[in-house]
């Protein structure tokens, strides 16, 4: 038997108030739809998801060739969604119904209501709720069986008082599923062609209905405006912070840390307030992050250390470096262990080698640098021609005098020495001592230009 999921995601989203389709808006940096497809990729069953009219910009984003894209090309309620996809799936499959627009739902629920569903006709994912408003109410028979879902616009007042709202998630037979569905009929408030209904036929044709509920309702709530994402975003952030925490990382404020992507940790890591961590990050033992610091696709060794209103991409970071307050190191770059990057400072695309320091005000870019090098505040490298980048390299034990610029393609080899001020055009051979600076001159009985008071 095989396992087949549809997922619903045809509706317009329209309180998004959204030119973006509702299951792209992202929560921790991910696509809605995107949620629910990792949720599932455990499970390995054919996945079909039913899109309305911005299918394209869906199908655009969400690349995977192992999705069949079904449209509906109205809304007609969700028991017609279902129905499009059902021609297409193996009437001896089990499937499994989700929502595009329901993120948070963990595989361990989903596998919980496939064992359910196994064990009778048909599972309910349900949940329980202090305020009901909304929702599908699950109405039980005397024997606490369900026999129906019945919608909020279409309840009365008892109805309406029960707690136990659908989620929507539910698993069955297809063979089942397109008996009932064949069934269904619009013939209710909102004239539309509802899911729900299938659980009261179930339970005329003496199936059995077997009923899960959720872990918590941030699991299978749903998104329908920019307020419930926004609050999915925090209870999704603070779950990740606690992880975190769990696994050795202190946080100044659990509330003011975001990860949007995945983190491996060591012990002992510290995060001040408002860390931002984005895709892969691997972060060794005793790595300390300071406040504002955003951090994105990076590995850092063991007691690194991020002062302030740092930002780093795309860059590896050996042990021991300490970076910022307000560095930027850009993509490609690779620091070896104990370099320091002080204030200011800009690096792309270079490798620099045990212990060199660049200190202030610089950018280094398409460098290859040594061991010891010291850089001295306001060096530039000159990388850029206007057309193409140029390479600088620089020998261990190199000192860089202040306010110097580094003409690439330029090499400067171990243990040179640049005067401050200096404007490199040519190779430095070792150990010289370069400097480019214009002879300073005094002139006496200078008058500096005065304003005429009167
Ligand atoms: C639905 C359930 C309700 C449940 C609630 C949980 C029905 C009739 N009602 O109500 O019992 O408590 O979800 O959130 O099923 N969709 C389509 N095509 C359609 C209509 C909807 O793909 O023609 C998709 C929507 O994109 C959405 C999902 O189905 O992802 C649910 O549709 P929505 O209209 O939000 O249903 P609710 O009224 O919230
Ligand atoms: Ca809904």
């Amino acid at each position: 038997m095989a396992l087949s999921v549809i997922i619903l995601a045809a509706g317009q989203g329209t309180r998004m108030c959204s030119q973006i389709p509702k299951v792209l808006h992202p929560l921790a940096g991910k696509a809605l739809l995107q949620h629910v497809l990792d949720s599932i990729a455990p499970l390995k069953v054919n996945c079909y998801i039913v899109h309305g009219h911005e299918g394209a910009q869906v199908q655009a984003q969400i690349q995977d060739p192992n999705i069949y894209w079904v449209e509906q090309a109205k809304q007609l309620g969700t028991g017609h969604a279902v129905q499009q996809a059902l021609p297409q799936i193996d009437a001896a499959d089990q499937v499994l119904i989700l929502y595009g627009d329901v993120p948070l739902i963990p595989t361990s629920s989903l596998e919980a209501l496939l064992e359910a569903q196994s064990a009778a006709d048909l599972a309910l994912l349900t949940v329980d709720l202090d305020n009901p408003r909304g929702y599908g109410r699950i109405v039980r028979d005397d024997k606490a069986q369900v026999s129906a879902i019945i919608e909020e616009k279409d309840a009365d007042a008892e109805i309406k008082r029960i707690k136990e709202v659908n989620t929507g998630i539910l698993a069955a037979r297809a063979s089942d599923l397109k008996q009932h569905i064949a069934k269904l009929k619009n013939d209710n408030a909102q004239g539309e062609y509802y899911l729900t209904d299938v659980i009261a036929l179930a339970a005329h044709a003496g199936q059995n209905i077997s009923s899960l509920k959720a872990e918590c309702p941030e699991h299978v709530a749903g998104v329908n405006d920019r307020v419930q994402l926004a609050n999915l975003e925090r209870y999704y952030q603070l779950q990740q912070a606690q992880a975190l925490m769990r696994q050795g990382v202190s946080m100044a404020d659990p509330n003011r840390v975001d990860i949007r992507g995945t983190v491996t940790t060591g012990q002992d890591n510290r995060f001040d307030i408002n860390v931002i961590l984005e895709g892969k990050v691997t972060l060794g033992s005793r790595v300390s992050i300071g406040a504002n610091s955003i951090i994105r696709n990076s590995e850092l060794g063991d007691g690194v250390v991020v002062h302030p209103n740092s930002v780093i991409e795309n860059a590896v970071i050996a042990e021991h470096c300490e970076i910022g307050p307000f560095a930027r190191i850009r993509p490609d770059t690779v620091l070896a262990a104990q370099v320091k990057v002080g204030n200011f400072v800009e690096i792309k695309k270079s490798k620099i080698a045990k212990g060199s320091k660049i200190n202030h005000l610089s950018y280094i870019g398409d460098t290859t640098m040594g061991s010891g090098v010291n850089i001295g505040a306001g060096t530039i490298t000159c990388n850029y021609d206007g057309a193409f980048k140029h390479q600088t390299i620089i020998g261990d034990d190199v000192f860089v005098g202040s306010d110097t610029q580094l003409v690439a393609p330029v090499t400067v080899e171990k243990g040179a020495t640049i005067g401050a001020g200096t404007t490199v055009t040519r190779d430095i051979e070792a150990d010289k001592l370069v400097i480019s600076r214009l002879p300073q001159k005094s002139i006496s009985g200078w008058q500096r230009p005065r304003k005429n008071k009167s």
